[in-house]
């Protein structure tokens, strides 16, 4: 038999979403629902590893090929970029990319240089280079709605899902960037090598979305 199908798997808020689909595609994910510590687990009964990554590293590792497939968030793919294919659209993990800031702020007015905080500095340049805007990026690890509430910055370019996490914190949308999902995404050479076995699991896969 040639060697396991290898799909990266982005750990946390896809996780679940991704694990009922393969299930519903009829797929045995028991090993990897009982992962316990463990971050290589095998799809019972099918020639397929799965490996568990946070979202950056499921990019590196299939544009590395040593992951064949990846799931994971329009998010990360539209800040890391890279050299692989997005095949299909898993239409959950819905959100969108937006510009925050504090409400009540005309966040346009004046003339001076704006300060944007975000865990993305390639889309907020893109964003606000295509309105030829100039701005100050800069890069925040976590909670970036922080950012705007201690005065860093005067707004923010992050994930908007609910709302909540801005409302919560006197924040609200300025404007939205763009609708973000999780996307099937398959190295290169793979696809060239094993394009037949590849094919079929996108049509499974495909048929359960
Ligand atoms: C994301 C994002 C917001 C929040 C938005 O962070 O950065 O903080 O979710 O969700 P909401 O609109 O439903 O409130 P996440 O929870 O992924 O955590 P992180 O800060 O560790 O990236």
């Amino acid at each position: 038999m040639s060697k396991p199908l290898r799909i990266a798997l982005t750990k946390g808020r896809l996780e679940k979403d991704t694990l009922n689909l393969l299930e519903k595609s009829g797929f045995d994910c028991t090993a990897v629902r009982e992962k316990g510590r463990k971050l290589i687990l095998p799809i019972k009964g099918a020639n397929i590893e799965v490996v568990l990554a946070k979202a950056n590293d499921v990019i590196t590792y299939v544009e590395h090929g040593v992951c064949d497939m990846g799931v994971v968030g329009k998010d990360t793919i539209m800040e890391m970029s890279g050299k692989f294919f997005e095949l299909v659209d898993l239409g959950f993990g819905k959100c969108k990319f937006a510009l925050a800031a504090k409400k009540g702020t005309d966040f346009y007015e004046g003339y001076g240089v704006k300060t944007i905080a975000t865990k993305y500095p390639n889309v907020a340049r893109t964003f606000f280079e295509n309105k030829g805007m100039d701005v100050d990026i800069v890069k925040i690890e976590g909670s970036v709605e922080l950012a705007p509430l201690l005065e860093l910055s005067n707004g923010i370019v992050d994930i908007v899902e609910t709302g909540t996490t801005l409302k919560e914190n006197g924040l609200e949308v300025i404007e939205d960037i763009v609708p973000i999902s999780a996307r099937l995404i398959v190295n290169t050479v793979s696809l060239k090598l094993r394009q037949e076995e590849i094919e079929n699991l996108i049509s499974i896969i495909e048929e359960n979305l």
